[in-house]
């Protein structure tokens, strides 16, 4: 059985205060349990004292955003190797607002995804369609155009040590989550197309799911066969409810 991974997407909030009150309450709460793990994302400049702020605890840190070149003139950017540096483990790649506010491409997604690998991060890659593409019919060509982008650029293997991350544009931020029965069929179309190259990579990559998660929804869609966590922004920036998000998952 996968475990589960409850992550939190801080996005372009927070300060030093509030990140300390907020991780401290993270910290302090985590639930008793296993086969469940606690991330959180904070934007890049509070990254390293976030880390000094969970050293020992279970929770671990990642960044949002990363550039896909080592080093150099790339005035703005932040590398790989200085998250590793710094003691992320996990980044956010591709994210929808990343796609849609600053025009990544998936070839650009698939190019971060490969260098923080290289780089010893574990990448979440976000998938995910618009609600003018759900209701065209498209979602799952979207989601294997942005999967299949990867694939090519990274190859199947490197999924083993990828965390792939179903966000419907339409959920994120709105509070329409996809009902458990929506992401599962989405999630389940994801773990078939990457079985169709691997099944052994297939069926040990945790896809999360993102778009108004909160507590109240966890459970029913953790409770789903291919839910293996929560990408979670809104809800991800009060401890409580964060931890409410963890329970369910210490309870699946
Ligand atoms: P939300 O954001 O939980 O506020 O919908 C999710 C995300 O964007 O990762």
């Amino acid at each position: 059985m996968r475990d589960i991974l409850v992550a939190g997407n801080w996005k372009m909030n927070g300060s030093s205060a509030a990140n300390a009150e907020l991780v401290a309450g993270i910290v302090g709460g985590v639930p008793a349990g296993d086969g469940f793990s606690l991330l959180v994302c904070p934007p890049f400049p509070y990254v390293a004292a976030v880390v000094e702020a969970t050293a020992g605890s279970p929770v671990s840190v990642g960044a949002q955003n990363v550039s896909e070149h080592d080093k150099g003139a790339y005035t703005g950017e932040v590398s790989p190797g200085m998250l590793k540096d710094l003691g992320c483990e996990y980044v956010i790649v591709g994210h929808s607002e990343r796609r849609s506010l600053y025009n990544e491409t998936s070839g650009q997604v698939a190019a971060k995804f490969v260098a923080a690998q290289a780089a010893g991060l574990t990448p979440i890659l976000c998938v995910g369609e618009s609600l003018e593409e759900r209701e065209a019919g498209t979602t799952e060509a979207v989601v294997d155009e942005q999967l299949d982008a990867v694939l090519d650029a990274a190859g199947i293997a490197a999924f083993g040590t990828a965390v792939i991350a179903y966000e419907p544009v339409w959920a994120i931020g709105t509070g329409m989550t996809a009902t458990p029965e929506q992401a599962q069929d989405v999630h389940r179309h994801i773990r078939e197309r990457l079985a169709g190259h691997d099944g052994t990579v297939a069926a040990k990559v945790q896809i999360l799911y993102g778009g108004s998660m909160k507590g109240e929804n966890a459970a029913g869609l953790l409770g789903q066969a291919d839910i293996d966590g929560g990408l979670i922004g809104g809800a991800s920036l009060k401890a409580a409810d964060f931890l409410a998000i963890a329970q369910a998952a210490a309870n699946d």
